[in-house]
């Protein structure tokens, strides 16, 4: 095993094996599947309850790799941590003490930025790396330093750690304009403003669904937090949380993945545990390809159109269609008829994937943010790689799309955000393995050639 966390790579003999998908294309996805938890808002709850003085019980979790390494960092901090079943944890962290965290393990998660909210407001000291995760382009977290600084904070970042001190011990309530719309720092500066003194408000706050849990989470806890869900967050400041039961969201991203894999092997699945208002803005999209989305109370149904038809995507933050929708949305286009264009709303660089699309044999230009796809093409299969979490989801259902066997490398970005993805996708149909490779070995000979 190299490293605790490598993910699908081990040693055996001397010789590095490398984990990778083997799709078998051409499927058609029929059938159930169960949505897990939403990833985004357990990667900030775990963090959170580390300042809950007194057992939080949280179900709905998803077991990713994200979720498994914070649990692991919140151990290493003293928090007790018990599973009463696969997706349901009690967490314990009345006897957490301020020390240096495992921070091999936060250098790999974006999340980890959760723990400067967590730490400060628990210890009213913090240290941290700087986040890991996905590579799109410059990721900073100016705008989470500007809300702890607002706060009482003196926060430095230094060979690669941020630093951050309560200047007198605890942090006290601030008015925080965000410059920019994020996710991380709305839900960071709520963190850390639960047990600050005083109140905050967040202006031109983020609105996703998950924040909106989490500060049901953290009021289910004792915290006073309103607004949640729109641009214009107060928290009250509280002295202290108190344990309790919560249950966490299913996943928007998880669920709109499924649908576009339906959709785009023309199939027919019920996604089941899912808030379908969530899923507006995907199920929007989709409907205009001529995919069929039906609503019910808890679920959703799919129906994959016989021919797709072409059309132009914006990603802009919640309520706008999601970028982290993007890469499994340009796959499905690259099967629409005509031509497509998608503009990214969020991020410099998450078009990486497209390069792997083509050679899939998908006809792509980008220029910066805009992707313009020549759609109707048939895919084939190709050793591709996954650029990150949701380009490795996309080329998934570019495998099971395309014509002959796919190799997906790097699975492990993928099973950082998709519970059991290669398990649930086989149940409705799909033909994955997952197979070793020792490193170096010409995957390509697998394919076979159309
Ligand atoms: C979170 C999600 C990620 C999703 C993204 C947008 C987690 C762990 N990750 O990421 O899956 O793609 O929201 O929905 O929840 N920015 C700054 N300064 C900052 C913070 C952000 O300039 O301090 C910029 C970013 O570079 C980006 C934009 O603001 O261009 C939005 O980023 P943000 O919403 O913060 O994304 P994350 O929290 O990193």
């Amino acid at each position: 095993m190299v490293g605790l966390y490598a993910g699908r790579i081990r040693q055996y003999r001397k010789v590095l094996i490398l984990e990778k998908y083997v799709i078998n294309g051409a499927t058609t996805l029929h059938g159930e599947v169960e949505i897990s938890g939403a990833k985004n808002a357990a990667v900030a709850i775990i963090p959170a309850a580390l300042m809950v003085d007194g057992v939080c019980c949280i179900e709905n979790i998803p077991q990713i790799s994200d979720t498994d390494m914070l649990l692991t960092i919140l151990k290493e901090l003293g928090a007790k941590i018990r599973y009463i079943n696969k997706s349901t944890i009690e967490i314990d962290a009345r006897n957490a003490t301020y020390k240096d965290a495992p921070y091999d393990l936060m250098r790999k998660i974006r999340a980890s930025y959760y723990l400067i909210g967590a730490m400060l407001g628990r210890f009213g000291s913090a240290k941290t790396t700087m986040p890991g995760g996905c590579n799109f382009g410059v990721r900073p977290i100016d705008q989470h330093i500007k809300g702890m600084t607002a706060l009482g904070a003196d926060v430095d970042v230094k060979n690669g750690f941020v630093y951050a001190d309560a200047r007198d011990g605890r942090l006290h309530g601030a008015r925080i304009y965000l410059d920019k719309v994020s996710v991380g720092a709305t839900m960071n500066i709520i963190i850390a403003a639960a047990l600050a003194q005083g109140r905050t408000i967040i202006e031109n706050a983020a609105r996703e669904p998950h924040i909106v849990d989490l500060a049901n989470f953290l009021n289910s806890m004792g915290a006073d937090i309103r607004g949640a869900g729109t641009d214009t967050v107060k928290i009250n400041g509280v002295d202290k949380l108190h344990g309790g039961s919560y249950a966490i969201i299913p996943d928007q991203i998880e669920a709109g993945t499924y649908m576009v894999a339906a959709a785009a092997t023309g199939g027919e699945v019920l996604l089941k545990n899912v808030i379908p208002r969530h899923l507006e803005c995907i199920s929007a999209k989709l409907r205009e390809t001529g995919t069929i989305v039906q609503e019910n109370e808890d679920s959703v149904l799919v129906k994959g159109a016989s021919t797709l038809r072409r059309v132009n995507v914006k990603t802009l933050p919640y309520p706008g269609f999601p970028t982290d929708m993007q890469p499994p949305m340009g796959t499905l286009l690259c099967l629409a008829n005509g031509t497509s264009v998608i503009t990214e709303g969020v991020y410099d660089n998450r078009f990486k994937y497209m390069n792997e699309l083509r050679k899939m044999g998908a006809e792509v230009q980008v220029d910066g943010r805009v992707a313009v796809i020549e759609g109707g093409r048939r895919l084939t299969g190709a050793l591709v790689q996954a650029c990150d979490l949701r380009a490795g989801a996309a080329m998934v259902i570019a495998g099971m799309c395309a014509v002959g066997t796919t190799i997906v490398e790097d699975i492990h970005y993928i099973e950082r955000g998709y519970e059991d993805f290669v398990g649930k996708l086989n149940a409705l149909g799909a033909d994955i393995k997952i197979v070793d490779f020792p490193d170096n070995d010409d995957s390509e000979k697998i394919i076979s050639v159309v």
